[in-house]
């Protein structure tokens, strides 16, 4: 028995913020951004419009390519940081407004790690008996954002995306997933305020500490040591060479980065899927929404071996070798 990836889906926001618009905003300029980070610009979630609300239409589009019913679920998770409320779970919700009337439903928090995190759970489920598994990421990053710091609201974006995983007979589907952790390292980015440590007061959105905070200079460091890291624990424990690989989905946080982790693995640039020009870093959102549009674009074909890599927020990292 093994898990497969059977349809995906994504969806992003009308609303385009580009760097010119954020020129406006802080002292910040339209080269800056895009030679530090490859992002040119990004979607936002409209008023009222919540993490549940992208989630489902992903979702959706991910059911429909599975060709399966919301009925046949067993379970849902969610992967994200930005749920609609502190309680309850957002998956609930997106089990509700599905329909997905037999599907167990929770949220899985490990930032932008997230939907690798989910994907290796539903692996762990099929493989023992369940059937299909609706694995989302989805992210409302424009509500944690400070919009007048600009070490991070020129990075972020709002959207979703998902994947249904379901049980097969053949060779294909998940191979492997790899899952880390470094608590030590938990406040290169955090949201100090608005949690039991630091419960909502006026205080603490004065001073915007419900919203996010980075060190990023120390992230993109770690993050180089750590993408490379894993995907080589990956391929070592498929016995596969980098060579093999036809494309690899990173999280999309920082182009530069991106670079350096394929310069080190020697793979080369047109193998790795990049789309954060359009969108931004997404967190959670980001490795299903490249992964459906490396679909939609023929780049991910029957028998294409693909590598996912993430890491974020705890700190986590995270990856996953699928033959498609
Ligand atoms: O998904 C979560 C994981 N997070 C990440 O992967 C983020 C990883 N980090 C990064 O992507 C990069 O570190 C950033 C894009 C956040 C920053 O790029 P950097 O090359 O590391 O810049 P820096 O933080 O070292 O700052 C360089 C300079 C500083 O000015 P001084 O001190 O040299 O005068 C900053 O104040 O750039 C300044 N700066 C900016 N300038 C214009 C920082 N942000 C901006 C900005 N516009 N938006």
């Amino acid at each position: 028995m093994r898990a497969r990836i059977t349809g995906t889906g994504s969806y992003a926001p009308a609303k385009v913020l580009t760097n010119a618009d954020l020129e406006g905003m802080v002292a910040t300029s339209d080269e800056w951004i895009t030679e530090r980070t490859g992002i040119r610009e990004r979607r936002l979630a409209a008023s009222g419009e919540a993490c549940s609300d992208l989630a489902v239409k992903a979702a959706e589009r991910a059911l429909i390519a599975a060709g399966i019913r919301a009925e046949d679920l067993d379970l849902i998770l969610l992967a994200t940081c930005t749920g609609d409320y502190p309680l309850p779970a957002t998956a609930c919700l997106i089990q509700h407004q599905l329909g997905a009337v037999r599907a167990a439903a929770c949220d899985i928090s490990a930032a932008c790690c997230g939907f690798v995190y989910a994907l290796s759970i539903a692996d762990a489920y099929i493989r023992t008996g369940m059937r299909h598994v609706l694995v989302i990421g989805s992210e409302v990053m424009s509500a944690i954002i400070d919009w007048t710091d600009r070490n991070t609201c020129i990075l972020f974006g709002d959207g979703a995306g998902a994947a249904v995983v379901s049980a097969g007979n053949d060779d294909r589907g998940i191979l492997s997933t790899h899952l880390r952790s470094d608590g030590e390292l938990w406040d290169l980015i955090a949201i100090p305020g608005g949690g039991s440590r630091l419960p909502p007061s006026e205080k603490v959105v004065a001073e915007k500490m419900n919203c996010i905070k980075m060190k990023g200079n120390e992230t993109f460091k770690v993050a180089v040591r750590m993408l490379e890291e894993i995907a080589r624990e990956t391929l070592a424990a498929n016995a596969l060479r980098v060579e093999d690989l036809d494309l690899y989905v990173p999280h999309q946080a920082n182009v530069r980065i991106l670079k350096a982790v394929a310069g080190r693995l020697g793979l080369p640039l047109d193998k790795v899927m990049l789309n954060l020009d359009r969108y931004g870093n997404t967190s959670a959102a980001s490795i299903p929404i490249a992964l459906d549009e490396a679909v939609q674009q023929g780049r991910i074909r029957e028998g294409s071996l693909v590598m996912l890599g993430a890491f974020g927020a705890g700190l986590t990292w995270a990856s996953a070798l699928l033959r498609w």
